[in-house]
């Protein structure tokens, strides 16, 4: 019997490892731990062996069933990884170019948010980011901006379930979570965590609750500037913007500012600009974004003391600075993701 034993497990350690379908294997397996098995019909002859050779007998058994299972064993897991490898297709390398070599453009509106932030940083700007969940706090309070303004009428906003908690969106007190309506909530964000001098630049995506149309898209983005330390005046915004609005529109572009009114600056301004070599759109004066001297009841409200500091900001919408740049007059050609728009931005 020891011998049989030893038979059946040369055999299969000798077939085992050719076997290369699950069809192959579970059959040879049958011949050897099935009902009609070698190794069950070897096992049945237990009774007949005298008493005192069953427990060394019993010993190899053990033995023997133990390898056989383990031989198994390596075999569906051999099968399994091929099977998987199979599935997967051949190895690929993703670190080699690719082979099409129409490899796709940066979304158009990313490019003109790339070339902004670019303009930004040259000048000493550093990227600044906070999450699209916000909270009214952050989003209009301290901004200064009043509980009754239309900003945060269920009209104008995205506001998110009541009972919800947003883990990573620290809230002032309970109040509301809302998609930001735009990305001056960075400006609060980034005083609550740094101490001046501050230079930022936030480039980002901003929801209101529009009714889309050539002009207007309830999901858009906005570019934020934030400049606070010690004597920044007027004419460090005017220089500011003189210079993007050079850089971006060409040199022969002038830029004005137009008193306006924003909650959060004081004096607020709109900012315009004006270029002969624009096409449809030249010679006349295009608003592109709101600036103004930041207020102080801003400062107070992320504890930076106005007596102290004085700051700048800006905000734009990057949509319309694309628009004007590549000539686009209808803003949901941006969103439709059709490659015929997108390759002409190549
Ligand atoms: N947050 C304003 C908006 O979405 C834009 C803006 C205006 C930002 C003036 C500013 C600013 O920082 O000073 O309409």
């Amino acid at each position: 019997m020891q011998e049989k034993l030893q038979e059946i497990l040369t055999e299969v350690r000798e077939k085992a490892p050719a076997l290369v379908t699950r069809a192959d294997f579970e059959a040879f397996k049958a011949t050897i731990s099935g009902p009609n098995g070698a190794l069950t019909q070897t096992m049945k002859e237990m009774g007949r062996v005298p008493k005192e050779e069953k427990p060394a007998l019993g010993r190899l058994i053990n033995e023997v069933k133990g390898q056989i299972s383990s031989l198994f064993d390596a075999v569906i897991e051999r099968l399994e990884a091929a099977e998987l490898a199979e599935r997967l297709g051949p190895a690929i390398d993703p670190t080699l170019p690719l082979p099409d070599p129409d490899r796709g453009i940066l979304h158009p509106i990313a490019q003109v948010r790339e070339e902004i932030v670019s303009l930004f940083r040259r000048i000493g700007f550093s990227v600044a980011e906070a999450t699209e969940v916000e909270t009214e706090h952050y989003c209009f309070d301290a901004l200064n901006i009043p509980a009754d303004h239309p900003a945060r009428d269920m009209q104008d906003s995205y506001y998110l379930p009541s009972d919800l908690d947003v883990a990573n969106v620290a809230r002032h007190e309970q109040e509301k979570y809302l998609l930001r309506t735009h990305t001056s909530t960075v400006q609060i964000r980034t005083m609550l965590k740094e101490s001046p001098p501050i230079r930022i630049i936030a480039p980002g995506r901003c929801f209101r609750r529009d009714t889309p149309d050539a002009t207007h898209s309830a999901n858009f983005h906005q570019v934020e500037g934030l400049y606070v330390d010690k004597d920044v005046t007027l004419l460090d915004l005017k220089a500011t913007l003189d210079y993007f609005v050079k850089s971006i529109f060409g040199p022969s572009a002038r830029t004005r500012l137009r008193p306006s009114f924003f909650p959060f600056t004081e004096p607020s301004f709109e900012m315009d600009f004006y270029s002969p070599n624009l096409g449809k759109l030249s010679n006349r004066w295009l608003e592109i974004m709101g600036c103004g001297m930041v207020d102080p009841e801003v400062f107070k409200s992320v504890g930076i003391d106005p007596q102290v500091y004085t700051g700048y900001a800006f905000g734009m919408g990057i949509e319309r600075i694309a628009m004007i740049l590549q000539g686009v007059d209808d803003i949901r050609y941006y969103y439709q993701n059709d490659v015929r728009f997108l390759r002409q931005f190549a």
